[in-house]
Order: structure tokens, then sequence, then C-alpha cells
């Protein structure tokens, strides 16, 4: 029986963009690409031509009455005003990580889209990908025991590689982009999908600014102040009494991307949760060995060097090998099947009010009470591997 495919206009035609339309026209039968957008349009005639896609306007991707899902890949500050667009004219939201700019506005697109019967998805979606829907079939099979633990740590120096592009002020771009809510959202949808929501969190923060680095630039030397910390550390308790604890820094030199899950009988090392791909690692009660263990689902990165599009443009392998757009598809089969997707909104509305909550905590010296529960989203089934492992996302 053919699939009956889901029409997806995509704007924002930046970087990210071209993963997404990659997996998203070739990866997935149930989505069909009409076109792209961007507000500076050698963008999207770009990308239109490398994918054989429509270049069209924002303004056309609403009013396409035959499209039902838009991805909105704009930068964090842009994510609001196209989402609330997208949701006005009748369509179907995923948006890249953060939902909006803000906890507030985050709520008012929730009921937006609650109140019009829509769906509202949001990055990151590299918990559907093989390695963490691995690590959820181990807790939930109790390799590890009662889960007690958890911890995220994650640095990367922002500061020091994209001053203005990445960190960003608030009134420039619109917050959403320092670290702690770039970066924090791999980790909290992994803590989610791995351990359900979480119910109270406090925090410490530090806030440094950055001056431009790059010489050829014309603003070489300005300082630039972002509004919100830049690092932060926060303990938090799970719903079902999980500790945890999770330190972001934009601040610091070197990548450590660590999240590791503890329980009585053992504890697993999850990859970095801004990949798709191993290893995963497990240790057992009475044993003081890591064993690495092999992945029970699909979409995984591909291998090094077996990237399918080598020929296309994009030079960095680690974007070519991302398996950005799984959110996209589930969101599809969700509508066609009638069920729950897994980047659900709640989830999204999740990730930000964690930031928002640390930073209440740090100014206001208050353990702060998470409003929102997302369901724990359904595991995929296993063993749907190769050709056939998009069909995991065809259930009730
Ligand atoms: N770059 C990455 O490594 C990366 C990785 C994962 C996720 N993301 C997420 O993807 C999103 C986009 O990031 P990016 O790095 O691709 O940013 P980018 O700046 O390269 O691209 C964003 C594009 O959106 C366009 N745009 C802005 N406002 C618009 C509007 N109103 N209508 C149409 N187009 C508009 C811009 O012109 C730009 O081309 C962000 O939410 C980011 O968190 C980025």
């Amino acid at each position: 029986m053919a699939i009956e495919k889901i029409k997806v206009g995509l704007i924002g035609s930046g970087t990210i963009s071209w993963t997404y339309l990659q997996n998203m026209t070739e990866l997935f039968g149930i989505l069909d690409v009409v076109g792209c957008s961007d507000i500076v349009p050698g963008r999207s005639a770009e990308r239109a031509k490398e994918f054989g896609i429509k270049q069209m306007t924002n303004e056309e991707i609403y009013a396409d009455s035959e499209i039902r899902i838009v991805v909105n890949t704009t930068y964090p500050g842009a994510h609001y005003e196209v989402n609330e667009k997208a949701l006005l004219a009748g369509k179907h939201v995923h948006v890249e990580k953060m939902m909006t700019a803000t906890y507030e506005d985050a709520v008012k697109l929730y009921e937006l889209a609650k109140d019009n019967g829509l769906r509202l998805s949001c990055a990151p979606d590299t918990f559907l990908g093989a390695a963490y829907q691995t690590a959820r079939k181990i807790l939930d099979a109790g390799l590890i025991g009662k889960p007690v633990f958890a911890e995220g740590l994650v640095i990367r120096g922002y500061k020091a590689d994209f001053p203005g592009t990445i960190y960003r002020p608030k009134g420039m771009w619109g917050t959403g982009s320092t670290a702690p809510a770039d970066l924090g959202g791999y980790y909290l949808s992994a803590l989610v999908h791995l351990l359900g929501p979480i119910a109270r969190v406090a925090g410490f923060g530090q806030l440094h600014g950055v001056a431009y680095t790059n010489t050829k630039n014309p603003r070489y030397g300005e300082f630039i102040e972002a509004e919100e910390n830049t690092s932060i550390t926060a303990s938090m308790e799970f719903v079902s009494g999980v500790l945890g604890s999770l330190t972001v820094s934009g601040d610091c030199f070197g990548e450590t991307p660590r999240l590791e899950i503890y329980g009585t009988e053992g504890r697993i090392v999850c990859p970095d949760p801004n990949t798709y791909t191993g290893p995963l690692y497990l240790q057992r009660a009475g044993s003081n060995k890591l064993m690495e263990i092999p992945l029970s689902h699909d979409y995984n990165s591909y291998n090094k060097g077996e990237c399918p599009d080598r020929k296309r443009s994009w030079p960095d392998p680690f974007w070519a090998e991302s398996r950005r757009g799984l959110g996209v598809t589930d969101l599809a089969w969700a509508i066609t099947n009638d069920r729950p997707h897994r980047c659900s909104a709640e989830l999204g509305l999740h990730a930000i009010e964690f930031i928002h909550g640390v930073e209440l905590s740090c100014k206001q010296n208050i353990i702060y009470q998470m409003k929102s529960r997302p369901a724990q989203s359904a595991p995929l089934p296993s063993g749907f591997l190769g050709g056939e492992a998009e069909k995991a996302f065809d259930t009730k």
C-alpha cells in the first residue's frame, strides 16, 4: 500500500536547513517537501536548486493549502513570529530548538496550538536516534535497577568560536542562543525521554560578555553583552523522585558532552545527545567493566565515509551525517495514525521552562517548581533496521 505523503514547507534556509532538507527529501517516505523560503532570498534559492524543490516566500508557504507541516529552521529570535503565523494559517509546526526565545512566548504558542487543534513539535529530535532509543530500552528493561541519579555536563567555548552568531544578546536576535538554552535543550529532551518530567529545579549561573574576535568583522573588538547566564549549574528532582544535575557552559574551552544515568544495579554512559549514534555503555553491579552495547534501533548516523550525498555541497561530515528531521517524520506519522508525536509541544515547553526556572532560581534565590509536565514519549519499537527503519514510526 502506497504511503500517503504529507506536504512540508521549510522556513529559514540557513545552516541547519541543509541537513533537514537532505533527510526530508531522501530518507523518509512519508514526507513530501514542496519548497523553502528565507528572508534572504539567495539562501532559499540555493537550497531549492540543490534539493529540487520550489523557492517560495513565507507567505506562499502559509497560503499553500496543500502544505500541512511548516518546518521552522529560522534562528531563535524569529521562532515565535514564524511559528505563530504558521499556526494561524492552520499548519502543524516543527520548530528547531528552543521553541521560542522566551518562556512566556512559548506558553502563548503552546496555548495557540492547543486552542486551534494543531500540533507543535519541537527539536531536538536526537533522542529518536539509535543510541537514546537503545538507552531507553536498557532502562525500561531494568538493567540498571531503579534509576537514582542523572548527570549531564556540557562545555563548549561558544564565545571564542561564534561571537555574534550563536552568542546572541537579547534585543539583537532574542535569547535562546546562549549555551544553556542552545545546548541545554539536547540534554533536557534526552533526560525527559529517559526519566520522565522534572518537578523542580534550582541553580547557579554566571553571565560573561565577549568581544567580537574576528578581525575581518566590522565590529571587531566590540563588546557583546548577553542578558541571560552563559554558564549554569543546576540541580533537579524528577517527578519520579530521581535526582539530577545539569551543567552547561559556553564560557570555557573544550567540548565535554556527558550524560550518565546511575541506578541501584548499574549505570549507563550515554553518548553526546547532540548526535544520533553511540557509543553507549552499560556497567552492571558487581562488575567494574563498562560494556559497549550494540544499538537496537536504527537512525544511527551514517558511518563515516558512507554518506550517500557526498556529491552535495555540504562540506562538514558531522552535519551531512546527522539525522535531523526524525522529529518531522514522527510528526507526520503521528498525524497519519492519530497518535501523540514524540517531540511534543509539552516537551519543548518543559525545556525552555527549565532554563527560565534556573534563571529565576539564580535571581530570586528560590527552588523553582516546574509547571509543565510532558508525558514521557513512547519508545520506538526496536527491530526496524535499514530500509525498514521508517516503519518504526507507523504505529497507532
Ligand atoms: N547551526 C547549527 O549547528 C544548529 C544545529 C542544530 C540546531 N540548530 C538550530 O537551528 C536553528 C537555525 O540555526 P542555523 O544555525 O541554521 O541559523 P542560521 O542563522 O544559519 O539560519 C537561519 C536562517 O533563518 C533565516 N530567517 C530568519 N528570520 C526569518 C524569517 N522571519 N523568515 C524566513 N527566514 C528567516 C535567516 O535569514 C537564516 O538564513 C536554530 O534554532 C538553531 O538552534 C542549529
